[in-house]
């Protein structure tokens, strides 16, 4: 029996934009992520509807007081609150929170709370060109503050944005449109950067604002093997980690970018415009965990420049090469899931080894999960072995990370329920609970137990494997 600790944080996760659907009911804005999901309506599920959370959420969290969850790792939609990101404060957005996170409460099961999943409001995106501008600092400071005014009574868990180092990769979640490409590399590090400050001043105001307050970033986690054991092989591996996670961790647990990313920021004629006081900020402020989101492993090459690849050449956006430094490859022992994800148990137990040794804070995992199509059958079943599969091998490296001595608190696996893929709607599912709808048809949405919600449910209630 691998028994966890006692008052492990068993959960689950979402984001409002993936899962609430009532996109512009009651004042809501539109978001940079809805704006985006308009795009390729025509592909797939957008976020008009999506699992309707918005108006099944008192029998949802039913499902997940059943489930036994202890926390519910979900995120605040920013245009809720403030629709058009600066403005008039929407009461109709700060109920509706109110609403999900005291039934939460009622139902013992403690909200984690995330401020910002990739959905910027689109009215900042386009007043501002988003966070190219300090506007933005001010805006998203303004409605934390609301946040922790109306909520911090009763959440104490604050998560400030999800993966501002991956969103920070993807063009059109930063709503670089228009940005000329040859000024996109720019734009991205000062976009970057004024995260980073806002970051600061957030986690500063959570401090003083929330009595007892534990906030901290969620980063998307990466574990680069080198593809041979040439030295710069091995050196390209460290460098993709360090590219694509770890100057971000540094700068939110050290207030500073690392020396070989102010390098690389200075040969490329990026470096951000800064301001005086932003450095005192920076390292003042000292997140209290790190919640990480790990899906994968990956493998990386030395990348040489070349005539038409000067240094920081990057191509592709999420697992980006480098040149200069690093390309990315495919680890021939690994198996991937139906959408390329190359899965990875001991990764995930070398990743919170290594964050844990570097930075000593208290870690959570708050994304972790399979994306698969699932099928429904005719009696109303859903035998996702696969799924069961993948979270008890995750399970167990978190389990044997715990052994190793990491200060692992909680386990929240994406998702809670089936929710809307940025890139594959509603084919590709994470959920424990299936919601009855496709792309294009929207069934009845009704919730269905999938076999990995009884199997977590059994892990919850024995506290572990
Ligand atoms: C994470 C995001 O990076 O990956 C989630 O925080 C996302 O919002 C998850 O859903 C899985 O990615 P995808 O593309 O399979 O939905």
């Amino acid at each position: 029996m691998k028994q966890f600790p006692q008052n492990f944080l068993w959960g689950a996760s979402s984001s409002a934009f993936q899962i609430e659907g009532g996109w512009d009911e009651d004042n809501k804005g539109m978001t940079v992520a809805d704006y985006n999901s308009f795009q390729r309506a025509h592909l797939q599920a957008d976020t008009k509807i999506a699992s309707d959370f918005y108006h099944h959420y008192e029998e949802d969290i039913k499902l997940f007081k059943e489930l036994g969850l202890k926390a519910y790792r979900f995120s605040i939609s920013w245009a809720r609150i403030i629709p058009d990101g600066d403005g008039e404060i929407n009461q109709a957005g700060i109920d509706f929170y109110n609403k999900v996170i005291n039934l939460l409460l009622e139902n013992d099961i403690q909200p984690l709370v995330t401020l910002y999943h990739f959905d910027l409001p689109f009215a900042l995106a386009k007043k501002y060109n988003g966070w190219q501008d300090r506007q933005c600092i001010t805006a998203f400071r303004r409605y934390a503050q609301v946040c922790f005014q109306a909520f911090g009574d009763r959440v104490k868990s604050w998560q400030i944005n999800n993966e501002q180092n991956l969103m920070i990769r993807v063009n059109e979640r930063m709503n670089m449109y228009d940005v000329k490409a040859n000024e996109i590399e720019k734009v991205r590090a000062q976009m970057d950067y004024n995260m980073f400050v806002a970051h600061a001043f957030v986690t500063n105001d959570g401090h003083s604002m929330v009595e007892n307050c534990q906030i901290g970033p969620a980063v998307s986690s990466t574990m680069t093997y080198p593809s041979s054991n040439k030295p710069e092989d091995v050196w390209a591996a460290q460098m993709n980690d360090n590219f694509k996670t770890n100057y971000a961790l540094e700068m939110y647990c050290f207030g500073d970018y690392p020396g070989y990313y102010k390098k690389y920021l200075r040969e490329c004629g990026i470096y951000p415009k800064t301001e005086p006081g932003d450095a005192e900020i920076l390292k003042q402020a000292k997140p209290d965990f790190i919640a990480v989101n790990y899906y994968r492993t990956l493998v990386a090459s030395y990348l040489p420049v070349d005539k038409t690849h000067p240094i920081g050449t990057r191509v592709n956006d999420i697992d980006f090469d480098l040149y200069g430094y690093f390309k990315i490859e495919k680890n021939p022992n690994l198996t991937a899931s139906t959408y390329g994800a190359q899965i990875d148990p001991m990764g995930l137990r070398l990743v919170l080894n290594a964050y844990y040794r570097q930075y000593r804070l208290p870690l959570i995992v708050t994304e972790n999960g399979l994306g698969t199509p699932d099928q429904l059958t005719a009696d109303d079943k859903i035998h996702d072995d696969y799924r069961i599969d993948y979270i008890r091998q995750h399970i167990s490296a978190c389990y044997d990370a715990i052994e190793d001595g990491v200060e692992l608190f909680g386990y929240c696996p994406w998702s809670v329920m089936d929710l809307l893929s940025s890139h594959q709607g509603f084919k590709k599912r994470y959920g424990f609970v299936y919601v009855n709808r496709d792309d294009h048809d929207l069934k009845d949405l009704r919730r269905i137990k999938k076999e990995s919600f009884y199997w977590y449910q059994n892990v919850i209630k024995h506290n572990g494997l």
